[in-house]
Formats: structure tokens, C-alpha cells, sequence
């Protein structure tokens, strides 16, 4: 039994250890600053903290995008320009001040949804050929839902809802995609599968796609996105293998897109997602639909639309920056399809520093510190109890004859 505590606490030591995260930030949220309309929507996060403000800035404007922008100050305020942001030409209607506090900055659109007929339930978006695909839906022409009413300053969450505007099948009458926007003060782990761990430092995204009505009985989705990072440091995709573990059971994979940039001077952002949907509202195990990413692909500096990513970065941005598309494609071969339960969710953290790592369990350490102690408990009892049954069964042995 010594080796199985021993071991516990070594585990309990070295991974749970002393939480070197303690950290927390001061969350504000603001729908629309700067303006009475709430015809377009735009919501800033500031998330401040210990001489550093994280901003987040969230909108439907254009395709459903976010910028992340860490600012080396608690004082950095966003600035607007609603009459140039909500002209063709955009670009130099957000900004930072002061701008020099800017460290860090990068962004993420979301620009289309796929769907495809996937005929022989094999689950392989990239190989199914282009006649199992139905017309794409370009998130950029969605009519987007009032966001100030789901504004909720205590969970600190919000959703941007949108509907597909020209609608000839009639696939939005009862359903929507959202992108459920949740802000974290603290470190900690969700209630709701996948169970992400998050920090201080980080902004959930969830994306739902809820009611749509499939252009077919086979139908499975993917979601399309783009990213962006300085000259410097290309977007790279990281997979790491996650400890099987009581918060996602079966799910041993994590992605994460983060900036390849080894000479940098100061932390980076970071996308992070566990290779997981989930087909239900419940969340259960039995609805989970691994998810697989494509690409990145090159963009060759050609953004998709106007939208709030070339409100802040500049027409230019193309010389300045590395964009790169990525889809993630959600569903199993001979799993259940879309059409089963008209539900789809799939969450990914965007964030600043280091992404949140999954250590063992308290369950898992026990586990293990059961699994090695028992043998030698066994071992023990086992030597203990033969001298005991020698000393006193087989002494008293009688031959019955
Ligand atoms: C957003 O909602 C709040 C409270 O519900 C209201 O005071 C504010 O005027 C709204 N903002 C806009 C731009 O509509
Ligand atoms: C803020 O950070 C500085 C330097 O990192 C540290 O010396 C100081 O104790 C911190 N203050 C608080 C309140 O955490
Ligand atoms: C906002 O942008 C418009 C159009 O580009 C410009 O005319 C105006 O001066 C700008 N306002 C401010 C306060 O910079
Ligand atoms: C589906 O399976 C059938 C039979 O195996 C095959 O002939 C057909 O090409 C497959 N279709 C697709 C789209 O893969
Ligand atoms: C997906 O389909 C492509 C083309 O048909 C094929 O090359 C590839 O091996 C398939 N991938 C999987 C995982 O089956
Ligand atoms: C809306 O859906 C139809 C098909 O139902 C599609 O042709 C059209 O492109 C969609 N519109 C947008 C903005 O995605
Ligand atoms: C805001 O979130 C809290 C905590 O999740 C919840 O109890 C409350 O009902 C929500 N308020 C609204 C108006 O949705
Ligand atoms: C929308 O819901 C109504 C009632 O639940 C149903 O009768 C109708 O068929 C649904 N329409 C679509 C396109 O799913
Ligand atoms: C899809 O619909 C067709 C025709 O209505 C039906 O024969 C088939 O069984 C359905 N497939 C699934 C997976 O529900
Ligand atoms: C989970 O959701 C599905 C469909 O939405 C439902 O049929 C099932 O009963 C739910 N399971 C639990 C445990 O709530
Ligand atoms: C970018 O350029 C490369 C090589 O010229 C090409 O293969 C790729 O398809 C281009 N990407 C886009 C999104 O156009
Ligand atoms: C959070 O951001 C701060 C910079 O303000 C950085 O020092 C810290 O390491 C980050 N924490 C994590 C967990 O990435």
C-alpha cells in the first residue's frame, strides 16, 4: 500500500501540484460601444488584469469574427469608428489606445458552412467527392439576431444568432447557428461536455447549430474558418495527445493553432478545441461526433469579405500578416447523421499564453494508485495469511483416515 500512496502523492505533486494559475482578470462587457443602433453587432470583452488587458472583440459584421488583442496596460481602451466601419471600406475603424501598448494581436472569421451527402456513411469530408455537396452557406450574408438581449453579465456570456436571409428550402424556419461567446474571470473547468479547462486568459466559443433543417437525410456539416498571424510566425496546427480521463472519456486528442514562432519575445495566442461535437443538447458520450481538421491552407493574403478584421488590420494586411482557412468537419463513419437529433455543437477556446493542458485526474491518480498498490496489499495479505494457514489450519490437519 506504501507504493500506492507514495505514488499518489507524487503524481498529486507533480502534476496537480501547486496551481501556477492563479490568476484572475476583471471582465467588462459592452455591446455596440459608442452607439445607440443595435441593427449590427459588436461586443467587446476587456478582460483586465494584473498590469495587461486582454481585449476581444466579437461581431457579426461581415462574416462572425474575433480579434484578440493583448495590450501590455490595465488603461488600453478600444476605439470605433462606426461611420467608416460600417462603410465598404472599413479598414481603420477599430483601434487601440494607446497603440504602442499593443503586444499581441490576432483573429479568427468564421466564413462558411458546408454540407454534403454523405451516401456511404463514411465520414470523410475531404474525400467526398464535389456533386455530394450542397450550395455552401456564406455566414457573411446571415441576418444576425440582437445580441444585446442575450447579453448575460453574470455567466458573462452572449450569442451571435443568425439565419441563412434567402432561405428558398426553408431550412431556417425553426432552426439557427450560434456562436454561444463565454468570458472566464478565473481558472477553472466547465460544467457542460467537453469539460474544457480554461484560464483566465481565455474566451469560449461555442458553435450550435440548432433546428437547421438538412437538404438531405445523409447530411453531415463542416464549418470553415480563418486565421491570421504576423509575417513572423505562421499559424501552425499542434495535435497533443490528451489522458484519457473522466471529463471526456474515449477523446484522446487535442488541437491547437498556435503561431510557429521560436524567437519570439512575449507569449502568443492560441486556438484550442478537444476532436469533439456532440450531436445532443445533453452532451452525453453516446452523441459525441469526433471532429477532424483540414488544411491550413494558404490564403495568399486575399481576405474573404470586409469585416471587422480589416476594420482594425488595414487594407494591407496581406503583406503584413499570414492568413490561413481551415475546416473542421464534424461526424464518424456509420454514425448518426445530422438529421437524428437536428443538433450540432462544437466549442474551442481562443486565448492568450499557454493553452490549458489536461493533467491526470484526482479519479485517475487513485485509479493508478490502486491499481500499483493492490498488487503488493495482495502480495502481503497473501504471505501473511499462508503463514497463518500453515501455523494454524495445516498443523491442526487431521488425515480423515
Ligand atoms: C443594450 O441593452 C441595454 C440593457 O438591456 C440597454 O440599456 C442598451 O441601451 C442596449 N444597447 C443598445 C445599443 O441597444
Ligand atoms: C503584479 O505583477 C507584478 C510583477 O509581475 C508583481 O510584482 C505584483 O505582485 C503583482 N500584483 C498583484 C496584485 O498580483
Ligand atoms: C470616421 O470616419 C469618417 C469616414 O472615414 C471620417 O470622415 C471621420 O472623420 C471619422 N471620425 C473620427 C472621429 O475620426
Ligand atoms: C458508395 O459505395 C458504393 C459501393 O461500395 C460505391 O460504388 C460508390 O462509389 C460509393 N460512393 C461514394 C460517394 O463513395
Ligand atoms: C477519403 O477519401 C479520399 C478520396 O476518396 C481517400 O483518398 C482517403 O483515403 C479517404 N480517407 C479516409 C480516412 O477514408
Ligand atoms: C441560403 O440557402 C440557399 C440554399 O438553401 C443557398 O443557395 C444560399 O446561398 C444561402 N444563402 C447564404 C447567404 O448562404
Ligand atoms: C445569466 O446566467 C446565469 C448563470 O448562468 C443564469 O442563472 C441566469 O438565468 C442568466 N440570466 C439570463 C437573463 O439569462
Ligand atoms: C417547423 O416546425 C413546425 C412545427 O413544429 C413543423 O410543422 C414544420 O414542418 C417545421 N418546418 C421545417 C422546415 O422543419
Ligand atoms: C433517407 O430517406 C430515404 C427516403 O426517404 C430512406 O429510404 C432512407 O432510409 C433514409 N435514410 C436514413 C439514414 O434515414
Ligand atoms: C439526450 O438527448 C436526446 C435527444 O436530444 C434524448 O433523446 C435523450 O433522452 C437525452 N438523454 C439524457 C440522458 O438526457
Ligand atoms: C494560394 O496559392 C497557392 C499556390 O499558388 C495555391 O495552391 C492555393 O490554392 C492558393 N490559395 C487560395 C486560397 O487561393
Ligand atoms: C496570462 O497572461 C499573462 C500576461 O498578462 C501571462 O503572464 C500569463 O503567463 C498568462 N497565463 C497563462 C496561463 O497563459
Amino acid at each position: 500500500m506504501y507504493a500506492g500512496v507514495w505514488l499518489l502523492l507524487l503524481l498529486a505533486a507533480g502534476t496537480l501540484g501547486v496551481p501556477e494559475d492563479e490568476e484572475s482578470r476583471r471582465i467588462y462587457l459592452q455591446f455596440n460601444p459608442g452607439s445607440s443602433s443595435s441593427a449590427v453587432n459588436l461586443l467587446h470583452t476587456r478582460a483586465v488584469g494584473n498590469g495587461s488587458t486582454i481585449h476581444y472583440v466579437w461581431s457579426s459584421i461581415g462574416a462572425p469574427a474575433v480579434l484578440l488583442i493583448y495590450t501590455e496596460t490595465e488603461h488600453s481602451q478600444l476605439r470605433l469608428n462606426w461611420t467608416k466601419l460600417l462603410s465598404p471600406d472599413p479598414s481603420g475603424a477599430i483601434a487601440i489606445e494607446p497603440a504602442d501598448s499593443v503586444l499581441y494581436s490576432t483573429a479568427l472569421a468564421f466564413t462558411r458552412i458546408f454540407e454534403y451527402n454523405d451516401v456511404n456513411n463514411t465520414a470523410n469530408f475531404s474525400g467526398a467527392a464535389e456533386r455530394y455537396f450542397y450550395p455552401s452557406y456564406d455566414l457573411s450574408n446571415f441576418v444576425w439576431e440582437n445580441a444585446n438581449n442575450t447579453l448575460n453579465s453574470s455567466s458573462l456570456s452572449f450569442h451571435l444568432t443568425g439565419v441563412n436571409a434567402t432561405d428558398p428550402t426553408g431550412s431556417f424556419r425553426n432552426g439557427s447557428i450560434s456562436f454561444k461567446v463565454t468570458a472566464y474571470d478565473r481558472h477553472g473547468r466547465d460544467a457542460s461536455s467537453p469539460r474544457l479547462l480554461h484560464t483566465a486568459n481565455c474566451t469560449k466559443l461555442e458553435f450550435q447549430m440548432s433546428g437547421v433543417q438538412p437538404r438531405g437525410n445523409r447530411s453531415r456539416f463542416a464549418l470553415e474558418m480563418f486565421t491570421l498571424e504576423e509575417k513572423s510566425g505562421r499559424k501552425k496546427k499542434r495535435s497533443v495527445r490528451s489522458i484519457d480521463d473522466e471529463y471526456t472519456p474515449t477523446i484522446f486528442e487535442v488541437i491547437e493553432l498556435v503561431p510557429d514562432a521560436p524567437n519570439a519575445s512575449h507569449a502568443q495566442g492560441y486556438f484550442q478545441w478537444k476532436s469533439v461535437a456532440y450531436g445532443s443538447q445533453n452532451g452525453t458520450r453516446s452523441d459525441s461526433l469526433p471532429c477532424v481538421v483540414h488544411g491550413l491552407q494558404d490564403m495568399n493574403g486575399t481576405l474573404p469579405a470586409p469585416s471587422i478584421i480589416q476594420a482594425f488590420y488595414g487594407e494591407q494586411l496581406g503583406s503584413r500578416y499570414n492568413m490561413v482557412a481551415l475546416n473542421v468537419s464534424f461526424g464518424i463513419a456509420d454514425g448518426d447523421f445530422y438529421d437524428k437529433n437536428k443538433y450540432l455543437v462544437w466549442s474551442a477556446l481562443v486565448g492568450y499564453g499557454t493553452p490549458p493542458r489536461d493533467s491526470f485526474s484526482v479519479l485517475v491518480i487513485c485509479i493508478m494508485a490502486v491499481a500499483l498498490g493492490l498488487p503488493l496489499v495482495l502480495l502481503i495479505m497473501g504471505t501473511i495469511l499462508v503463514w497463518y494457514l500453515k501455523k494454524t489450519v495445516f498443523t491442526n490437519y487431521q488425515p480423515i483416515n
